[in-house]
């Protein structure tokens, strides 16, 4: 649990584990909390993501947060000085507009802390990919269910089902990987579809919904520890291991008790005068009360 390393973890190390025997884990994390506890918990990289429009900052897509959000986010993860490797998320249109602008938001996100940063797309993107490569700036891919696309893929839906778009999502990965990328995240396709580009690529696959045979998973902090509004329904792929938007709301209920039945503050949570003082304000009495 305890941080032991000095150094923070690099993208080139992530991708030479693409062999290793344990598979890696990314934990999203967008505040200097949530940084804290994923990389205490041994995480291998902490993706800054986009998803912070969502499951932070209350939005219902993640098309709404540009890249001053994000680095102001990546900044408050980085400050705690990780040891895993920090993976900033180039937003929607930050990358799909010319080289110089891609290349130009990349480093911002570098500069405010990350050690990489991470694109929606395949082929389509490898213009993307070499610019900020040039620029010396590790690339994560992230093909099958990209929530930048929403529009376009008519909503959250599993992508890869149908043979030609399961060799299409193939096709992306491995140019993506022969392009440099170090790792490329798998959303929502079916398992094989996951099992052929694993095989398929040199870079470690970092699955989400994507089932078992990628080389790393990743969740949403929130999501894994139980923040959800109410009603909202969680993917399969979710594995929950805390309630702590329900333990939250009980603790904060008990603090709402206290104050309102006159539990709150005690005497051990009160700064006290001395009773000199008290007596000479006219005060006396109300020292230990
Ligand atoms: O923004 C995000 O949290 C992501 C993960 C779902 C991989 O891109």
């Amino acid at each position: 649990m305890a941080k032991s390393r000095t150094a923070p973890v690099t993208a080139p190390e992530i991708c030479a584990r693409k062999h290793g025997e344990t598979p890696l884990v990314m934990v999203t994390a967008y505040d200097a909390p949530s940084a804290r506890v994923v990389d205490a918990a041994g995480v291998d990289m902490i993706l800054v993501g986009d998803s912070v429009a969502m499951v932070v900052l209350g939005y219902g897509d993640t098309l709404q947060v540009t890249t001053d959000d994000m680095a102001h986010h990546i900044g408050a993860v980085a400050r705690t000085t990780p040891n895993a490797l920090v993976v900033g998320d180039l937003p929607w249109l930050s990358y799909h507009v010319s080289r110089d602008e891609t290349v130009r938001n990349a480093a911002s996100l570098v500069r405010a802390g990350a050690g990489a940063v991470k694109l929606e797309g395949g082929r389509k993107r490898l213009d993307a990919v070499h610019a900020i490569l040039d620029a010396e700036i590790p690339v994560m891919g992230h093909i099958g269910l990209t929530p930048q696309s929403i529009h376009a893929l008519g909503g959250f839906k599993v992508q890869g089902k149908q043979l030609d778009a399961a060799r299409t999502l193939v096709e992306d990965a491995v140019a993506l990987a022969e392009a440099g990328c170090f790792a490329i995240v798998l959303e929502c396709v079916p398992d094989g579809v996951a099992r052929m580009i694993t095989d398929s690529v040199e870079a470690p696959t970092i699955g989400i919904g994507a089932g078992r045979h990628c080389d790393g998973q990743v969740l949403v902090y929130h999501d894994l520890l139980g923040f959800s509004a109410p009603g909202h329904r969680m993917p399969k792929f979710v594995r929950q291991y805390a309630a702590q938007e329900f333990d939250a709301t009980e603790s904060v209920s008990r603090f709402v008790d206290d104050v309102r039945g006159g539990r709150f503050p005690s005497s051990e949570e009160t700064y006290h005068m001395a009773d000199q003082m008290l007596d000479e304000l006219g005060l006396y009495g109300a020292a230990s009360t």
